[in-house]
């Protein structure tokens, strides 16, 4: 890959330290196994608003597949197909919705709410024409993270001949992914009125913001830093989760993401309280070496992995996988 692009897919905000933070939390946490509890006929799969997943790993919106891949998104559509599993397609994708979804599926669609109320209902009712089945909102991101990377390697735009192909308007123009400084809560009940879809909250990691995003009609919440590319110093997802499965109490499930790199680390989130995770780097790193097929072995890999902690652990199903068998050290 060129390094600019690697640059890009690798790097955060700032000094990179929640980049970081991400993957040395896991390192932390330490599981305590149960013992002869016969889990010999392991199930991992998990229903979420109605489609079910082969285990709990999903695959994270992230932009710009095609400068991983010549496929582009199409390519990890039919991967994450392949390996039984949801993708969650980014608006800042390379190619259009209808394109990836006839490559594979189940999938799920992320906006950035946009200023233009019109423009963004037409992003999202062309989602939800295309297939995908619920809508991924991701709010943390009021203004774009300080990703030095870029700014070094001048790497502002995409290379001549791609574009966000989802940001087309009515006139076949395609404008600019905006962040939204200006954006308030009163926006996810707007959304839920233009939308049927479940309504997913990406990017919470203050308790506080959970029970608002229940109050305010959210479907789900992802406790996520945006992999550290947005504000650099915010704390670990794992360290953030607790807080928000308690603060959730239940009411809507919880999906975190953020240095997600085995099974094991897996194991630990679900115990926490998560319902699935979702993978970012991992992902795209297995496209840009192996296309399709790679992005279907990385997820069944981490899914053999995850398999296997839990028959080392003690748990025959997700939801046996309790907080007791975690401490932080
Ligand atoms: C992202 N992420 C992201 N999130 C989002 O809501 N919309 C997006 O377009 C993108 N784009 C994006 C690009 C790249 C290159 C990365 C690495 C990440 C964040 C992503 O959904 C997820 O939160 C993190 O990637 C999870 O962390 P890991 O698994 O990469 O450590």
């Amino acid at each position: 890959m060129d390094p600019v692009h690697s640059d890009f897919f690798a790097g955060g905000a700032g000094d990179e330290r929640t980049v970081r933070a991400n993957t040395a939390a896991f390192e932390r946490h330490w599981i305590v196994p149960r013992v002869l509890r016969a889990t010999g006929d392991r199930d991992l799969r998990t229903t979420l608003f109605g489609t079910t997943a082969e285990a709990p790993i999903l695959v994270a919106p992230t932009a710009f597949h095609l400068l991983a891949h010549p496929g582009g998104e199409a390519e990890t559509a039919r991967g994450a197909a392949q390996a039984g599993t949801v993708m969650v397609v980014s608006m800042a994708a390379t190619q259009p919705v209808e394109r990836i979804a006839a490559a594979g599926g189940p999938l799920w669609f992320q906006i950035y709410p946009q200023p233009d109320l019109a423009f963004t209902e037409h992003v999202v009712k062309r989602a939800e024409v295309a297939g995908c089945r619920a809508l991924v909102v991701t709010v943390d991101s009021p203004v774009l993270g300080r990703r030095e990377r870029d700014l070094r390697n001048g790497f502002l735009d995409l290379p001549a001949g791609l574009a966000c192909e989802n940001m087309r308007d009515d006139t076949g123009r395609v404008r600019p992914v905006a962040m939204d400084a200006a954006l308030g809560w009163d926006r996810l009940a707007w959304l839920r009125g233009v939308t049927g879809l479940p309504i997913v909250v990406k990017g919470i990691l203050h308790p506080d913001d959970a029970r608002l995003a229940v109050e305010h009609g959210a479907d789900g919440v992802i406790v996520s830093n945006h992999g550290g590319r947005q504000l650099d110093g915010a704390v670990a997802t794992v360290d953030a989760l607790p807080a928000v499965v308690h603060a959730v109490g239940g009411r809507i499930p919880v999906l975190v993401d953020g240095g997600i790199r085995r099974g094991t680390d897996v194991l630990v989130a679900l115990a926490l309280g998560a319902v699935a995770v979702l993978v970012g780097r991992p992902v795209v790193w297995a496209l840009a070496d192996r296309g399709a097929h790679g992005v279907r072995d990385e997820l069944r890999k981490l899914t053999a992995e995850l398999d296997h902690a839990m028959a080392l652990a003690g748990a025959k199903r997700p939801a046996d996988l309790t907080p007791d068998l975690v401490v932080t050290r």
